[in-house]
C-alpha cells in the first residue's frame, strides 16, 4: 500500500480503494479466463476509529442521515450498502480474524450501479483499514479474495473476482493482466500515447438481481454440454473447437462463443498495448462491444448508441461497454490530449439525439 493510501492519525485511520474499468476480458472471470482491468481516478474512501465495544456504527456521506449499527457475530443481510460492510465483518469473523468494534463513515467518488465497480472499491478501502486497525495478515490478494466472497456468500451477487483484484492490485496507467485461473498477474503499461476515456451511460444495473446470474448459469450449461468444467478450457485454436461450439444450442452457443473469443481478445490486447498498436488496440474494443451485443446480449440501446458514436469519430481508436452490462459505462481509447474534448461531444451529441443524459468520467475536466 502506497503511503497516500493510508494515513492515521490521532486513532483515525484513512484508506481508499479505486474504482476499475475493464479493458477488455468481460464475463471471462468466473469461466477462469482472463481479464484486463485498469483502475479509475474516482476513489472510495473510508474514515475508521477502532473501539472497544462489539459494535459498529457506520455512515454513508453519500447518503445522509443513514446511520447503521449492528453488533459483530450478528451480521443480518439488509440489502442495502450496510451490507459490504457487514459482509467484511461476517466473513473475516468466519475466516478466524479477530477484529474489535469500530466506527466508520465512508465517502465514494464511484457512481453506484454504472459497472465501475463501486462496491469493490467499498470492500478493499474497509478490508485495508481493517487489516491496518487489527493488525491483520492479509495479503493484497487475500483481500481481494475477501472481497469476492462477501459479494458471493453474504450479498448474494455471483460475481468473479476481478473488480476486488483491480482494486486491490491495479495502478493508474497500467493495466492489471490477470488469469481468474491461477490468479497469476502483471502490470501492462498504457502506452503514454493513449488516453482512457469513461462515459457513463446512467442505466443502473444491479448484480445481485437476475440477468448476472442468468449469463452465470448459461455458460454452466455450456460447459455441461460441451463436456468440459470451465469454458476457459475450450481453445479456439485448436482444432474442431469452434465446431464444437457448433453443435450447442443456438443460445448457449452465442453464450460460449463470447467467452471463448473473448479469452483471445484479452491475449490479443496484451498484445497491442506491448507494441503500441493503437488501431489493433481500438479493433479489439470494437469486436469486444459487437460480442457483447450480440452474442452474450448483455449491453442496452443507450450504451449501444454511445459505442456507436464515438466508433464513428475519427479521434477514437475504439469503444465499448465495460462492466457487468445492462447499462452502465462506456470506455474509449482516444490519442493522449485529445480524450476530454472528443467524450463531452459523443454526450453532447447522445443527448440532442436521444434527449437523455450521460456523464463523462474520465479524463477529468
Ligand atoms: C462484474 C463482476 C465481475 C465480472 C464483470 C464482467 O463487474 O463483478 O466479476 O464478472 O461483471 O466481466
Amino acid at each position: 500500500m502506497s503511503p497516500q493510501d493510508l494515513e492515521s492519525r490521532s486513532g483515525i485511520i484513512t484508506t481508499r480503494a479505486p474504482g476499475r474499468v475493464n479493458l477488455i476480458g468481460e464475463h471471462t472471470d468466473y469461466n477462469a479466463g482472463f481479464v484486463l482491468p485498469t483502475p479509475i481516478p474516482q476513489h472510495t474512501t473510508v474514515q475508521l476509529i477502532p473501539t472497544v465495544a462489539t459494535t459498529v456504527h457506520a455512515r454513508s456521506a453519500d447518503m445522509p442521515g443513514e446511520e447503521r449499527s449492528y453488533r459483530l457475530g450478528e451480521e443480518q443481510r439488509q440489502r442495502g450498502w450496510i451490507d459490504y460492510i457487514q459482509g467484511v465483518t461476517f466473513i473475516l469473523a468466519r475466516d478466524g480474524h479477530k477484529i474489535g468494534g469500530f466506527d466508520l463513515s465512508l465517502q465514494s467518488e464511484v457512481p453506484i450501479g454504472s459497472g465501475l465497480s463501486s462496491s469493490a472499491a467499498l470492500e478493499i478501502a474497509l478490508l485495508r483499514a481493517l487489516r491496518e486497525a487489527f493488525a491483520l495478515p492479509l495479503t493484497d490478494v487475500q483481500l481481494a479474495q475477501i472481497g469476492q466472497r462477501v459479494e458471493n456468500e453474504f450479498v448474494g451477487a455471483p460475481v468473479g473476482i476481478m473488480d476486488q483484484m483491480a482494486s486491490s492490485l491495479g495502478r493508474p496507467g497500467e493495466a492489471l493482466f490477470l488469469d481468474t485461473d491461477t490468479l497469476k498477474w502483471e502490470l501492462i503499461p498504457l502506452p503514454p500515447s493513449v488516453e482512457l476515456v469513461v462515459i457513463d451511460s446512467l442505466v443502473r444495473h444491479n448484480h445481485a438481481s437476475g440477468d448476472y446470474r442468468t449469463r452465470r448459469e448459461e455458460c454452466e450449461r455450456a460447459c455441461v454440454a460441451l463436456g468440459v468444467t470451465r469454458l476457459r478450457d475450450v481453445d479456439p485454436v485448436a482444432l474442431g473447437a469452434l465446431d464444437a461450439l457448433e453443435t450447442l444450442p443456438d443460445l448457449l452457443m452465442r453464450r460460449a462463443r463470447h467467452v471463448v473469443s473473448e479469452n483471445r481478445r484479452v491475449l490479443e490486447m496484451v498484445d497491442a498495448l506491448r507494441q503500441e498498436n493503437l488501431d489493433e488496440c481500438g479493433r479489439v474494443l470494437d469486436a469486444g462491444h459487437i460480442s457483447l451485443r450480440d452474442d452474450f446480449e448483455i449491453s442496452v440501446p443507450e450504451v449501444d448508441r454511445l459505442v456507436e458514436i464515438a466508433t464513428t469519430r475519427d479521434d477514437i481508436y475504439g469503444a465499448r461497454m465495460t462492466g457487468g452490462g445492462f447499462g452502465g459505462a462506456i470506455i474509449a481509447l482516444a490519442p493522449t490530449g485529445a480524450g476530454r474534448r472528443a467524450a463531452v461531444d459523443i454526450v453532447e451529441r447522445y443527448s440532442a439525439e436521444t434527449g437523455k443524459p450521460a456523464s463523462v468520467l474520465v479524463p477529468g475536466a
